[in-house]
């Protein structure tokens, strides 16, 4: 059996275009492993814990959970807009994950591969809080960059240990942070580096990652620090502290394939404890994590290893550096999907652009020609003429196809399966393509459109011999284009989502053609224009204006609330527990207001309030509403209405 999986998200922003740079190609893996017969399982699920998260869910007066639930949902959602189908896409901060995680760094523990230290951590003294991860802002001991927490990311790239960031900063409230000692666990990374010098040089994958980890395990290899002062994770056994993310995170695999396994009635145990064929795509950023650490922790702990490490290159946009808050970004559902433009385009060009393990760069103006001058111009008008032609003919054809048409499916064929095994994903579909140019030039050299006046016997040769390319494309194209070829097999009666990629060399006797449909539409210079401004206005730095219509804002339902009692929430410097007359009833509701009121000042005051909004706790207080307020530089400041009106108006 072979496991696919795909680098997990973090539930923690919306969907881009360095995501599908991984998934896609993951996709189109795993849907021609299955087309060649092969057993397999693809699993991935979104990253929920983790400080980024826990700091974003702070600034947004929300529960880390209640976060994730918003991005897990998201990238569910656009897996399956996008056909890309995991089998399992989990959570980590699901119980079932963390009795994984549980179990299996108590098995380090228990052959002596943990051990505690104490160590110097950044500690802020005005939140009176240790400061893990993305809490601590500093310069990279190693490159003098600046650096966040446990990674130099706009400098050198390394992974830092807690406390070895110098000139520790509090990322929440800018405090120069002191150092404080503590006792933490540790992760003996370094009894681990023969055994990865060993595994390194068997494991199969993209040179790209294999290459870097190589030169790593010869350099440096630290113990690694595998616990954190947070609450939100997965609680370290009898301690109060949570494992590292990049502990908990690779183990989702492992969970997520055991649920995988459930749904499918497929044994987990014969991937993760036998000799099961694991492949790992990730994207280039993760390399040490997956080539390093997590073979480590598989080989302390007793599980099988990874097989392969697939490294997708990086992105870059127009030609730039990809970077998120630069404007150099695609995003999936606000940029693309709202444009309404067809899925199987952004497939077919993350695949062609170039080899998996080189940069990509998304253009719009690329875009479009690719899928003007290739897609359609190369693929669809072979297709579309063939089909065209044969279903205006004879709505049903007897089957007997050219010699040579047969040998040039196998070679192609044969070509998909090697570039395949040897990770090149784009020659695959260069040669799928190149199937379709053969196709091109076999019509146009055969002229069905005269030998149909004069030798019918011929033409209908021809024309079969056509309709096998036809059905190879859909077949071969089916991983890559699955809405379009799924279509397409319609017409020609081939249910492609249950072919084999060996059905493309059989001959039928006879083809039944259903009536033929144009299988793309043109990509317009008007859409490319505008897509092309809306990015440069991003880049610009200009507000997006986003649009509600109506009908979503009428589903808010906004009173005026009066309210009744107003009291500090304890441990919270924030927060405030408010009870709010609505009108028909007294809400309980929490409010980010504590820096900005006493409690008592609030008593008797009319506020704007969200009376439908999703019930949630905050610091284990229930909150039912939301108040509204002016945010001036971070602080609330509140809205009176400007007359005395009944308790529970409705504000429109
Ligand atoms: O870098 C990231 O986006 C991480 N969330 C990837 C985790 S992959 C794995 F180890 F689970
Ligand atoms: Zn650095």
């Amino acid at each position: 059996m072979k496991l696919i999986t795909c680098g997990l998200p973090y539930a923690n922003g919306k969907a881009h275009i360095g995501h599908l740079r991984t998934y896609i190609p993951a996709d189109i893996y795993v849907k021609y492993l299955r087309m060649l017969g092969e057993d397999v399982i693809f699993v991935c699920g979104s990253d929920s814990h983790g400080t980024p998260i826990v700091v974003n869910a702070e600034q947004a007066n929300m529960t880390p959970k209640q976060l994730v639930d918003i991005y897990h949902k998201h990238f569910q959602e656009i897996f399956e807009k996008l056909d890309i189908n995991f089998d399992y896409y989990g959570r980590t901060d699901e119980e079932y994950h963390h009795q994984t995680t549980q179990e299996m760094v108590k098995k380090l523990i228990e052959k002596g591969y943990v051990y505690p230290k104490e160590i110097e951590l950044a500690y802020c003294p005005k939140c009176e809080r240790f400061l893990p991860d993305r809490y601590v802002e500093g310069t990279c001991p190693y490159c003098g960059e600046i650096a966040r927490g446990d990674e130099c990311d706009q400098g050198c790239g390394r992974h830092l240990e807690p406390g070895e960031i110098l000139n520790a900063k509090c990322k929440i409230c800018g405090s120069k942070a002191v150092y404080k000692k503590q006792k933490h666990y540790f992760f003996k990374l370094t009894e681990f580096k023969e055994f990865l010098e060993g595994y390194l040089d068997k494991l199969k994958g993209t040179e790209n990652a294999l290459n870097y980890a190589r030169q790593w395990v010869k350099a440096e290899l630290k113990d690694w620090c595998i616990t954190r002062n947070l609450e939100w994770g997965v609680k370290f056994p009898n301690e109060d502290l949570v494992v590292y993310v990049w502990v908990d995170a690779p183990i989702g695999y492992i969970s997520f394939t055991k649920k995988a396994c459930e749904k499918l009635k497929k044994d987990w145990k014969s991937i993760w404890l036998k000799d099961g064929e694991i492949i790992h795509f990730i994207g280039l950023d993760i390399v040490y994590h997956h080539c390093i650490f997590w073979p480590a922790m598989l080989k302390g702990a007793d599980y099988n290893l990874p097989k392969a490490v697939v490294a997708s290159g990086m992105v870059k946009v127009e030609g730039k550096t990809f970077s998120k808050s630069r404007g150099y970004v695609v995003w999936v559902e606000e940029d693309y999907l709202k444009a309404g433009l067809n899925t199987d385009y952004l497939r077919y060009y993350i695949i062609n652009y170039t080899s998996h393990q080189k940069d990509l760069n998304f253009s719009w103006e690329i875009f479009k020609d690719k899928v003007n001058n290739e897609l359609i111009a190369t693929l669809g008008n072979f297709m579309y003429r063939v089909l065209h032609f044969a279903w205006k003919n004879s709505k049903e054809i007897k089957m007997d196809v050219d010699e040579e048409v047969m040998e040039k499916i196998k070679e192609v064929k044969d070509k998909i399966v090697e570039s395949l095994n040897d990770w090149e994903f784009k020659v695959a579909s260069d040669a799928f393509m190149e199937l379709a140019s053969f196709g091109n030039l076999y019509f146009q050299n055969a002229k069905p459109w005269e030998l149909i006046k004069k030798d019918k016997e011929k033409c209908e040769k021809v024309l079969s011999s056509c309709l096998q390319l036809v059905k190879a494309l859909i077949i071969f194209g089916y991983p890559i284009l699955p809405k379009t070829m799924v279509e397409m097999g319609k017409i020609v009666g081939i249910d492609v989502k249950n072919s084999k990629i060996d059905d493309a060399l059989k001959v039928d006797e006879t083809i039944a053609l259903n009536k033929p449909k144009v299988p793309f539409e043109k990509v317009e210079d008007e859409k490319v224009e505008e897509l092309e401004k809306k990015m440069m206005r991003r880049i610009r730095g200009e507000k997006m204006e986003e649009v509600v219509d109506i009908e979503e804002f009428t589903k808010l339902d906004l009173r005026i609330g009066k309210i009744v009692k107003a009291e500090k929430i304890k441990k919270s410097k924030k927060l405030l527990k408010l009870e709010v007359d609505i009108g028909n009833e007294v809400r309980q509701v929490v409010a980010g207001i504590a820096e900005s009121y006493e409690p008592e000042s609030l008593v008797g005051k009319l506020v704007p309030i969200l009376v439908n909004l999703k019930p949630a706790k905050l610091m284990g207080v229930e909150s039912q509403g939301m108040i509204l307020a002016v945010d001036v530089d971070g602080k609330a400041i509140l809205m009176h209405p400007e007359r005395d009106v009944p308790v529970g108006s409705k504000i429109r």
